[in-house]
């Protein structure tokens, strides 16, 4: 016989169970997990979000039994994203920095409820709060402009830090937010909160059941593509990291998911930081679309989708998943 004795040479370590546990390169974990929830005004208020089957926006009182749940199923970290209500949406979004918007009431609420039970991540973007459903600030021309939109972002991240953030999320895309941000929280005597940056955030499809549930959809005029990034280019998401780290963020954050693993990949082996990956509203949407078309088991799909992330090289996963997957790995 041939030395190498090849007839099942790479096979027979997958021949039961336990084999393939003990030889397994990867795992997925609760811990691995935070949960983007949709927070709305009212009291007692479940409101289900259309395009995101079994994704509901919350008022305060019923978000922090969703808080409740996540504790009890492991999941470290949740992220709060507010549906505005239309008349507090303005062209310069002031409602960003108002210590009592939706944002901060839920934030303050869940601390006080849950102590430091479980991490609160805010997102920093004005996209929830402007008239015109952009990330940023216009100019005369209708352009998103960039340094204008800076002290905007400044004033929304500190506002949430003294409610009591945990993590300032910048998804905005604009250029120096990290650094202008980390300047601001040092000074402002919030050090230990963490910056974990959007910082390959690309100008994609699969946003669309998100803008639903935020309320930014309907208004949104035209794309967000001169301030995110071009699906075509991996090089510049490198650029982007590097900037991010360079400016103080914590960790990076590869956004959408799957259609990015090689972004991820790219980062996880490239720098010295954590890589996290958001697996957005339009590919929950698909899965959900593919389960109800019949094309697989939404436990096969999902847990094999979220698996790819780990092996790609993330820390961890924002997704909206989060709870069903904390279940399923409790078994
Ligand atoms: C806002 C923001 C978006 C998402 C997270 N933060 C949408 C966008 O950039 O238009 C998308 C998340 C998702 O699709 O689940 N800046």
């Amino acid at each position: 016989m041939h030395p190498s004795f090849p007839s099942t040479r790479l096979r027979r370590t997958r021949t039961h169970d336990w084999s393939r546990r003990l030889h397994r390169e990867n795992v997925l974990a609760p811990a691995d997990l935070i949960w983007p929830l949709f927070v709305i005004d009212g009291e007692g208020a479940e409101q289900p979000v259309a395009s995101l089957p079994g994704v509901s926006r919350w008022s305060v009182d019923l978000l922090l039994e969703r808080v409740g749940e996540a504790i009890e199923l492991g999941i470290p970290c949740i992220a709060l994203f507010p549906n505005t209500p239309a008349d507090r949406r303005s062209d310069a979004a002031e409602e960003a920095w108002s210590p009592d918007n939706l944002t901060c009431r839920a934030v303050r609420a869940i601390r006080e409820r849950y102590g430091d039970a479980i991490g609160i991540m805010c997102d920093v973007a004005l996209d929830p709060y402007t008239s015109h459903g952009h990330d940023g600030l216009l100019d005369d021309s209708g352009y998103v402009a960039n340094d204008i939109t800076l002290d905007a972002l400044v004033r929304q991240a500190l506002n949430q830090a003294q409610a009591g953030a945990d993590i300032i999320a910048p998804s905005d895309m604009m250029d120096g937010r990290v650094g202008a941000i980390r300047q601001a929280l040092e000074e402002g005597g919030h050090a230990n909160v963490q910056i974990m940056s959007y910082a390959a955030k690309y100008a994609s499809a699969f946003y669309g059941p998100f803008r639903d549930a935020v309320g930014s959809g309907d208004r949104l005029k035209g794309d967000k593509r001169t301030y995110q990034l071009d699906p075509a280019n991996s090089d510049e998401a490198m650029r982007e990291i590097a900037m991010d780290i360079a400016e103080g963020a914590d960790s990076v954050m590869v956004k959408p998911g799957l259609a990015y693993l090689d972004i991820i990949r790219m980062a996880h082996d490239r720098f010295d930081v954590p890589v996290f990956a958001y697996q957005v509203s339009g590919e929950f949407a698909l899965v959900e679309a593919g389960v109800a078309a019949g094309v697989g088991d939404r436990e096969a799909l999902v847990m094999e989708k979220l698996l790819a992330f780990k092996r790609a090289g993330c820390a961890g996963i924002l997704t909206y998943y989060a709870p069903f997957a904390a279940r399923v790995l409790h078994g």
